[in-house]
This record gives C-alpha cells, sequence and structure tokens, in this order.
C-alpha cells in the first residue's frame, strides 16, 4: 500500500517529498498561541448525575462550551485507560502490519465498511497530507479488519462505550437547547445512527512545520469524540487564533460537527480545527468516532429552534448526500455548510 509510513521506513529521508509541502502551514504557525488551559472541561460524572441540581449545571456547561467554543475535554467518562491503551496499542500493530495484509482493506470508496489509504483523498488532494488511516463503519453495522489479533474485539468493545457517552451528551444537548431529551435522539434517529471510526497514524516527519497532517476542517456528523496517544497535534480555531490542544490525561475531547450546526440552525457551530505534525521521532495515532444520523435521514434545522427572526439557515439535505459531498471536495473549512446554507 502506499502510505507515508512506507515513505518514512523505505527512504532515509532528509528532505519532504515537493507534493508534501504545505504553504499554509508556514504562514499561519505565527498565530498559534497557547491557550490549552482556557479550553471548557466537562465532568461526564456531573452530566449523569442523579442529583437534579448537579446535571442541570452540567447541562449548561456543555450547552456554553458547544455555543462559544465547539470543543470541550470530557473528563470522568468511565471508559477504562486499560480499554484506551489497548485501542492505540492494537491500532499501532495494524499500521505496522506487512502492506500485503492491509492491501484487502484498501478502498476509495465512500461506504465500504472498511477503508484503508492516505492524506484525505488522493482524487482531490492538491497537497498530500502527511496522514495514513483506517476508517470502519461500526454502526448500525460493526465491521473492522480481523487482524492484527484482538483488533476487532477491542474497536468493538470501545466504540460501543463511546457511542454511549456521546449518547447521553446529545440527551444533555437538546435540553441546553431547551429541548425534550430525546429530541436529537428522536430527530436524528441516533440510536439506529451512523457511527464512522477513524484512526489516524501521523508518522514522524524530519522537517514538521513543512508538512500538515490534516488542514483545516469541520467534521460531519453530529459530535466527534477522539483521543490519542502521548503525542498532541491537534489545533482548534478559537476567536481566529488557532490553539493547540494538551488533553487533560484520559479525558476525551469533543468536537462539535456540521450537523449539530445545522439542528441549531448555527447556534452550535461546527468547529474548525486541523492536525499538525509536530514529531521527527515518534509517530501521532489519533482514534475518532464520528456520530451521525442514518444515512437515509434528511438533516434541516429543527423547527422548534427556529421563529421569524431565526429563519431557517440551511436547507435540508440527507446525510449520505452530505458525506458524498464532503468527498468529493477538497477538505477545507466550510467546504460543505457553504453548499447548503
Ligand atoms: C481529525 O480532525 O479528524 C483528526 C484530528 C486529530 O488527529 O487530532
Ligand atoms: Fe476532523
Amino acid at each position: 500500500m502506499f502510505s507515508v509510513k512506507r515513505l518514512v521506513e523505505s527512504n532515509n529521508l532528509s528532505s519532504i517529498p515537493s507534493n508534501y509541502i504545505c504553504q499554509t502551514n508556514i504562514q499561519d504557525y505565527s498565530i498559534v498561541l497557547n491557550e490549552t488551559e482556557i479550553i471548557p472541561t466537562i465532568d461526564f460524572s456531573q452530566l449523569i448525575s442523579s442529583n437534579p441540581m448537579e446535571r442541570s449545571m452540567a447541562i449548561q456547561k456543555l450547552g456554553n462550551a458547544c455555543r462559544d467554543w465547539g470543543f470541550f475535554m470530557l473528563i470522568n467518562h468511565g471508559v477504562s485507560e486499560t480499554l484506551r491503551d489497548e485501542v492505540l496499542r492494537t491500532s499501532q500493530c495494524f499500521f505496522d502490519l506487512p502492506s500485503e495484509e492491509k492491501k484487502e482493506y484498501i478502498s476509495e470508496k465512500l461506504f465500504d465498511p472498511i477503508r484503508c489509504g492516505t492524506s484525505f483523498n488522493l482524487k482531490v488532494d492538491k497537497t498530500l497530507y502527511w496522514r495514513d488511516y483506517l476508517k470502519c463503519y461500526v454502526h448500525p453495522q460493526f465491521d473492522a479488519p480481523s487482524k492484527p489479533p484482538g483488533f476487532s474485539e477491542t474497536l468493538e468493545e470501545y466504540t460501543t462505550k463511546s457511542r454511549e457517552v456521546i449518547g447521553e451528551l446529545l440527551k444533555g444537548i437538546s435540553l441546553s437547547l431547551s429541548l425534550e431529551e430525546n429530541y436529537i435522539h428522536n430527530m436524528m434517529n441516533v440510536d439506529s445512527g451512523s457511527q464512522l471510526l477513524v484512526i489516524n497514524y501521523y508518522p514522524p516527519c524530519p522537517k514538521p512545520e513543512l508538512v500538515m497532517g490534516l488542514p483545516a476542517h469541520t467534521d460531519h456528523g453530529l459530535l466527534t469524540l477522539l483521543m490519542q496517544n502521548e503525542h498532541s497535534g491537534l489545533q482548534i480555531e478559537h476567536n481566529g487564533k488557532w490553539i493547540p490542544v494538551n488533553p487533560v490525561p484520559n479525558s476525551f475531547l469533543i468536537n462539535t460537527g456540521d450537523h449539530l450546526e445545522i439542528i441549531t440552525n448555527g447556534k452550535y457551530k461546527s468547529i474548525v480545527h486541523r492536525a499538525v505534525v509536530m514529531n521527527k521521532k515518534a509517530a501521532r495515532i489519533s482514534v475518532g468516532t464520528a456520530h451521525g444520523p442514518t444515512l437515509d435521514t434528511i438533516v434541516t434545522p429543527a423547527p422548534e429552534l427556529l421563529s421569524k427572526d431565526n429563519p431557517s439557515a440551511y436547507r435540508g439535505i440527507t446525510y449520505r448526500d452530505y458525506l458524498q459531498l464532503q468527498q468529493s471536495r477538497e477538505l477545507a473549512r466550510n467546504s460543505c455548510l457553504d453548499y447548503i446554507r
């Protein structure tokens, strides 16, 4: 398989191939500030608390985080460190498999249950990104590679747990919008909805400042739940600045997606983020799960949130068509939301 990992391993790279050199990265590195400490933190145990006061305060905090940031760290989420570590360990083993063994998973077809590849989409990328990936649809039907041993079982357990966490967050988000607790669940068919697992592998790079792991973009779906190994690289855009994210140990990083922006009619904006490469010696792994409606759900702003002064700002589109739209375009800020506004 063609991959950045192989490129790095097979050459004694001292210079970066020109098709990977990314101008944007060089230009806007200067505006990166370190404001990590002010990124909101949500305590999951408070969100599911049986104490109504504690829960309602956590819901308010959650709503503010979605409205003001579109991003937060989630602590006390109940997913064990052992399981998270096992996901990262077996993911590394998957990328370490010989190319021959990964060949059967190489695909550029958007709805193939398992897809292995590099960059974002080789058909549309003008610059190549310093990233290999494995994507699997894990809900409503679970699919994952059958090797290395234990990988699939670990992913199934992990993605089931992450779906439970996201389910509770979506209930809290409905309540934060003064909607009924299951409003988003019902409107988006969340219980039978689509869950896409994306494992990103960013190999070490001799000149990391010249390349980009993933350029500025927003995620499709309602929410994305992300964790990473010990290496950072995620940056979020907030008030016109890039903010590097250094996660609280054992936390999940949660970001709002395009479909939460659509149903809230723009109240909870989908956050622009990117993954930079910072490491000359070690690989960074991040594991994301994107949670959306069923593929046939037509997503529109929630009628309950509209008024004469706040008319619908987005036209309806099925989740399937939206995914196809994103795949047909370069990964870029607002590339799809602008299309349906
Ligand atoms: C992503 O945006 O999908 C990945 C972000 C990361 O690697 O931190
Ligand atoms: Fe993303």
